[in-house]
């Protein structure tokens, strides 16, 4: 085994061996240049050493001038493609790193002085904690209740921090079973070091087992529930003549906003929508749903996302046979909720006042 290895982390992700890669030949790049520069600086100053009542001869002395110029081509472009080199290899890695493939497994992380909390589609929740199945890729969203963190798996070489107020995301592929560090890279008060968990990878099989343990009903499920109590669903009704755009179908798409622009339904759009509604109006709507930024923590709000997600994939098997009935049952309650549009308005608008 290399002994080399044993200085590093275990690779428990399909991108490990790669990063390791571009670290051993920037190491082994590193290395050379000093020792090289190392050697010729000693034998320089043995060589050109001064001499008593004698000038060495400068610059070139005794060397035809086309020598030099080779000298001085080689010292240039050599340099210059090593960092090409270096370049090449760590945007190609970074831009893979950086898009996820398009069929990723989504997981929300929200961190907080001093934990993480992990919320599955499925509908677990933990705490410190991250169940995995191996060889699937997953993509973490993520987000912080309080000051900056950073999610850092070594096992797998990814870091991302973790910011209060937005969403950021990364992915990685689990390639073996085990259990793995999970660290908090960012310093966030006095209990930073505490920050610390455990990723397990489990079979695929035994990760499904776990998922269906103590769940009551999916993500999308329990933001259903949250979407009716909150009243969301008294203006985004689906219907022709509803005071808030329909969100079936949102997920993924451009939407077009007040103003010309467009914008990407993404999590980060659905969050600020949710938090801060007037910042983009959908067009052809008025700017009339009030902030919910005091009803609904982060939690919260990304139960919401999924729920809104869901409303486009009909066929996901976290919802299977759920969202034709939730479809239905809406239409009937729909009935009931024209009264209390108004009351949720008002409601709203105190609410602004208030902080
Ligand atoms: Cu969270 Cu350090």
């Amino acid at each position: 085994m290399n002994p080399l290895r044993s200085l590093f982390p275990e690779q428990g992700s399909t991108m490990a061996g790669e990063v390791d890669a571009l670290f051993y030949f920037l190491s082994i790049v590193s290395v050379l240049v000093a020792g090289v520069i190392g050697v010729l600086l000693c034998f320089f100053a043995v060589r050109y050493r001064a001499r008593s009542n004698e000038r060495t001869p400068m610059r070139g002395a005794g060397a035809a001038p086309d020598a030099i110029k080779r000298i001085e081509a080689l010292w240039i472009f050599g340099p210059f493609l090593i960092f090409l080199i270096f370049f090449y290899w760590g945007a190609s890695l970074f831009v893979s790193f950086s898009t996820p493939p398009p069929d990723t497994m989504p997981v929300f992380i929200i961190g907080k002085q001093w934990m993480w909390k992990a919320q599955h589609l499925g509908g677990r929740r933990e705490i410190n904690e991250l169940h995995l199945p191996v060889g699937r890729a997953v993509k973490l969203t993520m987000t912080s209740e309080d000051v900056i963190h950073s999610f850092f798996v070594p096992a797998f070489r990814v870091k991302t921090d973790v910011l209060p107020g937005r969403y950021t995301t990364m992915w990685f592929q689990p390639s073996k079973v085990g259990q793995y560090h999970l660290f908090c890279a960012e310093y966030c008060g006095t209990k930073h070091s505490k920050m610390i968990g455990t990723v397990v990878v489990m079979e695929p099989k035994d990760f499904q087992a776990w998922l269906s343990e103590g769940s009551e009903g999916s993500l999308a499920e329990v933001g259903e529930k949250l979407f009716n109590e909150t009243g969301c669903k008294t203006c985004h009704t689906d219907k022709n003549d509803a005071r808030g755009p329909s969100l079936r179908g949102l997920y993924g798409r451009e939407v077009r906003i007040q103003g010309g622009d467009t914008a990407m339904a993404d999590e980060n759009y659905l969050r600020e929508s949710i938090l801060d509604p007037r910042k983009k109006v959908v067009a052809g709507y008025q700017p009339i749903m009030p902030t919910y930024v005091a009803q609904l923590n982060e939690e919260k709000v990304v139960q919401l996302i999924a729920y809104i997600r869901s409303l486009e994939l009909e066929q996901d098997p976290w919802r299977a046979g759920a969202s034709d009935a939730g479809a239905e049952g809406g239409t009937n309650a729909d009935q009931d909720t024209d009264a209390s549009v108004d009351v949720a308005i008002e409601a709203g608008a105190d609410q602004e006042k208030s902080p």
